[in-house]
């Protein structure tokens, strides 16, 4: 099989509040709305290739709107249409914002997904211009702020048949999963389609919602700087749900914390480049720190959501989180009166 796709290159999520959530990665996380259309408002990193990499698209609830990758050519999108409904998959061409002609379907457990070549490469007006020639801005002065999107996590139902189907039909390389300690039951798996330990994350969704989505995360250079980050976020009130520390899967230094519609993030430096063709996954339990390598903190029960919620949705009339609700999740501690 001809090499698919390349990367990741924009991840797009439905919330109550948009201008909520713009503001919030604006001025918390350091990205940079480019363009708005018909209520959708699209942000870019400072070292995004592309016009952008997240989408803010209205919405009842916080949901995976879609995640889009980028094919190796305009060939390999011919044939990963091919390949995608020759079993059986009923996608759509579009015309997408700054990516032409796209290809969008619904995966077996309910994932939406657009495929793509064509792409707008992002070229910064002069005041924003790079004194690197390869970068496509010069860096943020937001301290901490992400130089680009890095993966997106979904939840699904049967975690090890997902990564076999994006692994037959769309080419990704399964890199690692993990099992309870208790059982062999498949908990966790990451996928990519490069040298980056992953790009497609899944974990194990225990409700009757389809399609759902754990997190997505960032890249920053090094660990300095998401220690940075950290510190910018909590002094600027947001609470730090889990990290940092290091994921044994992957040996990548994590954050995760959450934005305004409840959805959680995540920052991410550090970690290996695989460039085995034929890599061989190794089965994680969590007691071997696939998760928390130091061993040393019980990772949040929190974590385990995902989104939208698994009992319908979060939402007033109105068509937003609940204050009270939004309070607790996105800084607990005020909300007990600890700090
Ligand atoms: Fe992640």
């Amino acid at each position: 099989m001809i090499k698919l796709l390349s990367h990741l290159s924009y991840v797009a999520v439905t919330t109550p509040d948009v201008e909520a959530s713009v503001k919030f990665y604006e001025e918390q996380v350091g990205l940079q709305v480019v363009d708005r259309i018909d209520g959708a408002v699209y942000l870019r990193c400072w070292g995004d290739y592309y016009r952008y990499s997240v989408v803010i698209v209205p919405g009842v609830e916080p949901a995976l709107e879609t995640m889009a990758w980028r094919t190796s050519s305009a060939e390999a999108l011919e044939e990963a249409v091919r390949r995608l409904e020759a079993e059986g998959v009923e996608g759509e061409w579009i015309d997408g914002h700054a990516i032409g002609r796209a290809y969008r379907f619904v995966g077996p457990q309910g994932h939406p997904m657009t495929l793509h070549w064509d792409v707008e490469h992002y070229v910064s007006g002069a005041d924003q211009a790079s004194s690197y020639p390869d970068r496509p801005a010069r860096r943020s002065s937001h301290a901490g702020a992400p130089r680009q999107l890095d993966h997106v996590t979904i939840a699904a139902a049967d975690v090890d048949e997902f990564g076999k189907w994006y692994e037959r039909v769309l080419g990704f390389r399964i890199m690692a999963r993990t099992e309870l300690d208790e059982a062999p039951v498949s908990i966790f798996t990451v996928l990519t389609t490069n040298e980056k330990s992953h790009d497609l994350g899944v974990v194990l969704d225990g409700s009757t919602r389809a399609g759902r989505v754990n997190h997505f995360a960032f890249w920053v250079d090094t660990r300095e700087e998401l220690l940075i980050a950290a510190d910018v976020l909590m002094e600027n009130g947001t609470h730090i749900e889990y990290g940092p520390s290091i994921h044994g899967i992957g040996e990548q230094t994590f954050l995760y914390y959450r934005e305004p519609s409840t959805l959680r993030i995540e920052l991410n430096t550090g970690g290996y480049r695989n460039y085995v063709p034929d890599w061989q996954p190794n089965t994680w339990k969590p007691s071997l720190g696939s998760n928390n390598f130091y061993r040393n903190g019980q990772m949040p029960w929190s974590m385990t959501e995902s989104f939208p919620a698994a009992d319908g949705p979060s939402t007033t009339e109105e068509g937003v989180v609940p204050d009270e609700i939004r309070a607790a999740l996105l800084n607990p501690y005020a909300v007990q009166g600890r700090g």
